[in-house]
């Protein structure tokens, strides 16, 4: 007998599933240095990439089993062609209140004002300074001005916009109070992100992590008094200047994780469910979809998979005496999907 997928469905943690972040390729055009280290990378097969139809019908079944807001992530996601039309078949779909994007923000400067347009809700651009030299060492391109022009444009095309900083000793992390102004400048919200130690960050030591502590004492010396707002939804926790009054967020994965509250989904280009984003194993729903199973039948295999999930990647990391790189650059190579500009983000 087959059972109606139940979007009240809790995981053995008693998590809901909510939020789902698709990733369109894994492609990039930028090799920041704490996701895209190496020279060389595995790319996934191109036959394997879901075309915009396919990767629609499997949204639709986790709307089906509850999911509401969806983000769209890469790689760089502005790399797909048509990233527009993608955005306004799922905004068709029924029960979704949000379709988000996370973009380095390069393509924004083109397709701004189209994804707008197709009912994009709102955008993060991940920058992680403001100095074009430090810019060129950290990513390996000569792109910050197209980046800020792409921010411009965002502006300009009435999109709401949040700004993803990697903090790393040593690499920016005299640049904390810049960076607030900056912000405040453009009427974004900034987030300081704890430098993880994720699939693909091949570079990654404690001894480079600014823990939150770190960037609320730093930005008080410099700032003034801060005030923390009460726990509301992860990943960040929000903070405001008393000064000014500016709010910002601290995504503090690596010291404070949100493992017990996350109620996120990764699905990659090529179609496979993570239920983490440390996840080893991933379900593969791209053979199923090929084989014509329907959106019920789906929807039942992903809510099967949400079901069994125990997932609490980066609390166990933290509770690890050593603490080092997720995967080698080997296992990397055999297996593209542990990357992080293959999951997601
Ligand atoms: P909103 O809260 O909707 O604004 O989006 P977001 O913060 O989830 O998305 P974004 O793509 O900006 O991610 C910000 C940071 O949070 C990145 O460094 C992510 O890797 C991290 N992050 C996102 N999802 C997870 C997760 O499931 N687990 C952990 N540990 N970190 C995550
Ligand atoms: N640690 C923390 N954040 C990371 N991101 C990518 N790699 C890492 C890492 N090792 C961030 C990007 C982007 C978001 C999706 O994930 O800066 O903003
Ligand atoms: Fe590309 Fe984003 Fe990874 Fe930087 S963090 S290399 S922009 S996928």
């Amino acid at each position: 007998m087959s059972v109606t997928p139940d979007p009240s469905q809790l995981d053995q943690l008693g998590r809901p599933l909510r939020s789902l972040r698709v990733s369109v390729t894994d492609r990039c055009n930028l090799r920041c240095s704490y996701c895209m280290p190496e020279e060389e990378y595995t790319w996934l097969p191109r036959e394997r990439i879901l075309d915009y139809e396919e990767l629609t019908s499997l949204v639709r079944a986790f709307c089906a089993t509850g999911v509401d807001r969806v983000r769209l992530t890469g790689g760089e996601p502005l790399l797909r062609r048509g990233l527009d039309q993608f955005v306004a078949q799922l905004t068709a779909l029924e029960g979704l209140r949000e379709v988000a994007l996370t973009t380095n923000g390069i393509g924004l400067s083109e397709q701004a004002q189209p994804l707008v347009a197709a009912g994009l809700t709102r955008a993060t651009v991940s920058l992680d300074t403001l100095r074009a030299d430090r810019f060129t060492a950290l990513t390996r391109r000569d792109a910050l001005d197209r980046c800020l022009a792409g921010i411009e444009a965002a502006r300009a095309a009435g999109l709401p916009l949040k700004l993803n900083m990697v903090v790393m000793r040593g690499t920016n992390d005299d640049e904390l109070v810049e960076m607030l102004r900056y912000a405040g400048e453009i009427g974004a919200e900034l987030r300081f992100i704890e430098y993880m130690d994720v699939g693909g960050a091949t570079q990654w030591d404690a001894k480079t992590v600014v823990s939150r502590e770190d960037i609320l004492t730093r930005l008080s010396e410099a700032s003034g008094a801060i005030e923390a707002e009460a726990a509301g939804a992860a990943p960040a926790q929000r903070f405001t200047l008393a000064a000014s009054g500016q709010r910002f967020g601290i995504i503090a994965s690596t010291t404070a994780p949100f493992c017990a509250r996350c109620d996120r989904a990764r699905l990659t280009a090529d179609g496979r469910l993570f239920t983490c984003l440390y996840g080893r194993e991933g379900l593969d729903l791209r053979g199923p979809l090929r084989a014509g199973e329907d959106g019920q039948a789906l929807a039942r295999r992903i809510q099967r998979a949400w079901g069994v999930r125990a997932d609490r990647g980066a609390e166990e990391r933290l509770a690890l005496a050593e603490r080092a790189a997720l995967a080698s650059q080997d296992e990397l190579r055999r297996d593209p999907h542990l990357e992080m500009h293959t999951r997601g983000g």
